[in-house]
Formats: structure tokens, C-alpha cells, sequence
């Protein structure tokens, strides 16, 4: 199936036009409406089918959860099994596999002592901020210029800002005006809110100087706008600055969590979090996800003084389904007979030389970054340091027009500039060389 076009998405736009009369925007995640809006109707390792028909290699991998492929046959059977043992979410007590699930999990974040179980990252990225608020007695927060750390009013906003609304300049050392990313969020929240440049220190220490900071939350690596690295040394120094002005240094992992390496990208770079929040790949596309780090922190939830306690409450936390699910995932990724990551890195690299080769063949102007799985072709001569190099330098249109070529030709990256791509341990050789021949054949037809 090569070179289709849109009439080869007949049912897509029939079902996103019918959803559109009982459901705002047609679908349940608006962030899921790109162009072309494909409906998927099954998906099965590293592959997907829409609706028509068609056959798609996957690189999207539902926003980076798919670490083991669609539908992994041992984690069906696991959560099979918890669905047919007579387990419920009975909502009082507490059960042995959660147990299990906290000790498999902490086993493979060392620098962590507990761990706490919710549904989403955003759920996970707002009760570490209460968290630190709780222990600090402090209300200011810092958050990084182009990072995401979920949809609560606590962190939603500057993200992907245009240079206009950050008022035209770029600010090193400096903060930069908050740009909220839905309407709602209160101006008193906002007003705790002090986003700064990715990798610059000197930014966050006259921030930490300035007002009285609860917590620090950054990805550790910013991967909502492709991947984009620390500099060496400002994950140390975030550590430092942290440590002296007491504020607390959360790492959002909810994306690099059990992606870039088994114990995450703390494992990576060696810097300790306080505490750091996980979704995504450790339940391998179920919903749940986690919030984990030191004791001082963790146990605020069961302080002595009611005044001091912070709440940990849901219905559905810790869900049996997604227990069974995340179980089976992390025994897997952590099963030295399978090697996933050396797989993945494996699989990962093949790809990335392949796309370099192809880019400087077809003399197109791209740089490519990639911290394990998770990879992003930059349209631009170099790798961005932050936000605004990236919107400075990365040509936006060319990416968008790159994403959709590629979809014409079976390779299915979200169709959003910037999205970083993922790599599972579902994809093969095979995979990998058919994504290249695409490529080629994509980029001959941008160029005509
Ligand atoms: C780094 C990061 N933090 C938090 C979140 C929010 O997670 P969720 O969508 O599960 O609420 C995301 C989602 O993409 C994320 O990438």
C-alpha cells in the first residue's frame, strides 16, 4: 500500500464527523485531532490498521506507552488471567499485588525508597507538587519553557508558546511570562507559576533567589517537543541549586520512566530526584501511574499530624487490570533472557543511521536526537537546546509536511511538528529497513 491520499481515509473522516455531534471535537483526547484525524481500529505489535484498511508501521506508540508493542501477547494473558481470577477493585484494604507491583517497581529505581499508585501522569505530576508544597510550607513553583507535565491547572501551561505570547524575546537568566494552555486556571495559580529556560541554571537560582519556591518539576530530558537533552552538568545543578535554597526537585518521568533505561533517566544521568512521577511505559499502555522517591517526602501521606497530611485518594488506584498489566510489563523489561534495551538500542540506532544517511543524501537540512528509544529528527542544523532555540531554528512547516509524506507511505509519526518518536521491543530489522525505504521514497516526493 504506497502513495494513498486522503480518499483512502473515507471511514476516518466519516467517523470523525459523526463523533462530532455527540462528542466536542470528535474524539475524547483533543490532543489526539492531527490532520490527517486517522481512526485506528486495531493494532498488534509495531503495527496499526485505520478503519479503511490500512496498514501502518507505528512510531507514535499511543504518546510513547508502547515499550513491549501493541497488544503483548504475555501481558494479554496477564491481564486475561486477573480478569477471569475473581479479583474486583474492591476499594477497601489493601491487596498482595500492589505489594508486588511497589517492590518490582522500586527494584528498579534505586535512588527511590516508596512509591505511591494513581491512574495518570497528571495525576502523579499534581500530588508530587502537593507533596512539596505540604513538606516546604511553600507555594511557588519553577517549570521549564516547553516542557509538559500533565493538564492540572498546577502545570498547564507553556508549552509549545509562540514567540509572541513570550513577548518577542528570548530570556536567558531570566523567567518567562506564564502562558497557560487551557482557559480556567485562576490568575492567584498562575501567579505561583515561573516557567524558565530549558538548561539554564543561572534562570532558576535568581527565581530561587526571588520568591519562596515549593519545588522545581522539569521532564529531566524535554521530550514534548522531540528530545531535547540537558547540557552537561544542569541536571548536577539543578541538584545543587535544589539542595540550597530548599526547594524540592521533582523529575517528571512519565515519558522517560522505563524508556530511557530501565531505572529511567535518573539512572541515565545519575542525579537524585526528591521525587520523581512515572506512567506510560511501565504498564505498557494501561492506565496507571506512579509517584516515587525519597521517605521524607513520600510519607507525607501518612504524617501524624493531620495538618501536615496530604491526601492520596482514588476510586480506581491501583486498579487489579492495570496491576496484572504493569506487573507483566516490568517482569518483562526487566528479564535479562530478553535484553529489551539492548534491542531497543539496537533497533534505535539502525534507524538513526539509516535517516542520516537518507537526510544528508537528499540534501535536506535535519539533526537528528535520540536518547534510546525515543528519537526526533529536527528540521534544522542542529539539535535545539531549549524552547526557543527550537522555534528559532526548526522549520515547522517542512516537519509537518515531512510527517504527513511519510503517512502516505505507511510510517505513522503523529503529524504534529516536534512529536518525538518511539521505537518498541515489537519492531524488527525489517521494520526498521522498510521505515528507511519510506523515507526515501517520502522525501523524493517532498522534494519534486
Ligand atoms: C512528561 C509528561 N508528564 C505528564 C504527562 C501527563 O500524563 P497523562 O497524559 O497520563 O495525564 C505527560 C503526558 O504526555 C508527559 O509527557
Amino acid at each position: 500500500m504506497q502513495n494513498r491520499s486522503q480518499q483512502y481515509l473515507k471511514r476516518s473522516v466519516a467517523i470523525l464527523e459523526r463523533n462530532s455531534e455527540v462528542i466536542p471535537g470528535g474524539l475524547a483526547s483533543i490532543n489526539r485531532k492531527a490532520d490527517p484525524c486517522i481512526a485506528f481500529a486495531r493494532a498488534q505489535g509495531s503495527r496499526m490498521w485505520d478503519v479503511d484498511g490500512n496498514e501502518y508501521i507505528d512510531y507514535h506508540a499511543g504518546f510513547a506507552p508502547y515499550i513491549l508493542g501493541h497488544n503483548d501477547p504475555d501481558q494479554i494473558d496477564a491481564v486475561a488471567a486477573t480478569l477471569r481470577s475473581g479479583r474486583s477493585n474492591y476499594g477497601s484494604g489493601p491487596t498482595e499485588d500492589e505489594g508486588e507491583l511497589a517492590r518490582l517497581f522500586l527494584s528498579c529505581l534505586p535512588m527511590a525508597d516508596k512509591v505511591q499508585f494513581v491512574n495518570t501522569g497528571s495525576e502523579a505530576t499534581a500530588q508530587a507538587i502537593r507533596i512539596a508544597r505540604a513538606v516546604t510550607g511553600r507555594e511557588h513553583m519553577i517549570r521549564m519553557q516547553g516542557g509538559y507535565n500533565g493538564n492540572q491547572n498546577v502545570v498547564a501551561t507553556n508549552l509549545m508558546t509562540s514567540a509572541q505570547e513570550l513577548g518577542g524575546k528570548n530570556r536567558p537568566g531570566e523567567e518567562y511570562p506564564v502562558v497557560p494552555i487551557t482557559a480556567g486556571i485562576p490568575k492567584a495559580e498562575q501567579a505561583l507559576l515561573h516557567p524558565v529556560p530549558y538548561n539554564d541554571l543561572a534562570a532558576v537560582e535568581i527565581i530561587a533567589k526571588r520568591y519562596e519556591i515549593a519545588a522545581l518539576i522539569t521532564e529531566p530530558e524535554l521530550q514534548n517537543i522531540g528530545v531535547i537533552k540537558p547540557r552537561p552538568g544542569y541536571l548536577e545543578g539543578l541538584r545543587t541549586l535544589a539542595d540550597k535554597y530548599g526547594f524540592v526537585l521533582i523529575f517528571d518521568e512519565v515519558k522517560t520512566g522505563f524508556r530511557a533505561s530501565l531505572g529511567g533517566y535518573q539512572q541515565v544521568s545519575g542525579v537524585s530526584p526528591d521525587i520523581s512521577t512515572f506512567g506510560k511505559a511501565f504498564a505498557n499502555g494501561y492506565p496507571i501511574a506512579a509517584l516515587a522517591g525519597k521517605r521524607r517526602f513520600m510519607d507525607a501521606c501518612i504524617d501524624a499530624d493531620p495538618k501536615r497530611r496530604v491526601l492520596i485518594a482514588g476510586t480506581y488506584n491501583c486498579h487489579p487490570i492495570c496491576v496484572g498489566a504493569a506487573i507483566a510489563c516490568l517482569k518483562k523489561l526487566k528479564d535479562p533472557a530478553l535484553r529489551v534495551y539492548d534491542r531497543l538500542e539496537h533497533l534505535a540506532q539502525r534507524l538513526e543511521d539509516g535517516q542520516r544517511k537518507i537526510l544528508a543524501d537528499s540534501k535536506t537540512t535535519a539533526s537528528i536526537s535520540r536518547i534510546g528509544s525515543a528519537h526526533c529528527v529536527y528540521c534544522s542544523d542542529h539539535t535545539p537546546v531549549d524552547w526557543w532555540d527550537l522555534l528559532r531554528s526548526h522549520d515547522f512547516a517542512f516537519d509537518l509536511r515531512y510527517r504527513k509524506a511519510l503517512i502516505e507511505q505507511v510510517i505513522y509519526n503523529v503529524p504534529v511538528a516536534t512529536k518525538q518518536g518511539s521505537i518498541s521491543f515489537a519492531h524488527t530489522d525489517d521494520d526498521i529497513d522498510q521505515t528507511l525505504e519510506a523515507t526515501k521514497s517520502a522525501l523524493k516526493v517532498l522534494k519534486q
